[in-house]
């Protein structure tokens, strides 16, 4: 949520979604503002990822809309979508690099992709992202002479390739060494500010998401079931975000997956 009187950047309103007949979100109210790192926290399962896909256009609201910039996602056609997807950079949450290309040519990817650039001004522009998550020197390595953390800034400097306005995250710590983690964290937020892009960070990681968010939303059941700044949700007694906080098994967010009795899944039911 945005702190100035400034319009967010994006606004989600009364959003639902449902896979055929799994409802997913129902009704779900969020605001990134401008310039912000807004975190998106909740169970596995919740529908973080899903709500990247609406952002991304990728799915279409069942009911209410995504909005970036005044402009509804959801009546676009694949032109329009495009369009916005151009100022969009997105890290996927088991998103890889291309194996056979080296560091530089994924990086320069999306710009040979995107734009007509000649080669001297993208190459300039691929270092300079590359020096920005501290890997110029390795722009002649293949993915396989890489570590998994140096990989993953690989991908940031791809995501962000392009200038991007907004800067969607899938997971971008999951399996990262905690020095790795802390180092990714804190290039999130510079690239951030240096883009002065709006980033919405979909993590599992509370102590690094409220280290570098302005704001975070819990989801839970398909709602939004708490929000606010890291000074406020660190302090406060709501149980489902001490769950998290905490990082407590039991609590308000059930381990299982909705299944039947399981005496029945066992074929022993009476
Ligand atoms: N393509 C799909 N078809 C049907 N159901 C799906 C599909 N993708 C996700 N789901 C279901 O939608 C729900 C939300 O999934 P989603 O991937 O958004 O969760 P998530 O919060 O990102 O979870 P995680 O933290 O494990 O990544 C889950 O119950 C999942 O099983
Ligand atoms: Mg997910």
């Amino acid at each position: 949520m945005s702190t100035s009187n400034e319009r967010p950047l994006i606004e989600i309103s009364g959003l639902s979604f449902s896979y055929s007949q799994r409802a997913v979100l129902s009704g779900i109210d969020m605001q990134f503002g401008r310039r912000q790192v807004v975190a998106v926290m909740g169970a596995s399962g919740s529908g973080k990822t899903t709500i990247l896909r609406l952002m991304g256009g990728m799915l279409k609201p069942s009911a209410g809309s995504v909005s970036i910039n005044g402009l509804a996602l959801g009546p676009l056609d694949q032109e329009q979508l495009y369009a916005v997807r151009r100022k969009m950079g997105m890290l996927f949450q088991f998103g890889a690099l291309f194996t056979d290309l080296t560091v530089f040519e994924n990086v320069a990817f999306p710009l040979r992709e995107h734009t007509d650039l000649p080669d001297a001004i993208i190459h300039d522009l691929v270092l300079m992202k590359l020096h920005a998550v501290g890997l110029r020197g390795a722009h002649a390595l293949r993915p396989s002479q890489i570590s998994g953390g140096m990989a993953r800034r690989v991908a940031l400097a791809r995501a962000v390739a392009l200038d991007p306005e907004v800067i969607l995250y899938d997971e971008p710590f999951a399996g990262l060494d905690p020095i790795s983690l802390s180092v990714t964290a804190s290039l999130i937020r510079r690239l951030n500010t240096v883009l002065g892009a709006t980033s919405v960070l979909v993590t599992h990681e509370v102590n690094e998401s409220f280290e570098i968010a302005d704001y975070v939303y819990f989801i839970s059941n398909g709602r939004v079931a708490a929000q606010g700044t890291p000074a406020e949700l660190k302090v406060t007694t709501d149980p489902f975000v001490r769950q998290f906080v905490d990082a407590a098994p039991d609590g308000p967010v059930p381990f299982h997956y909705p299944a039947p009795p399981y005496a029945q899944d066992l074929g022993i039911a009476p």
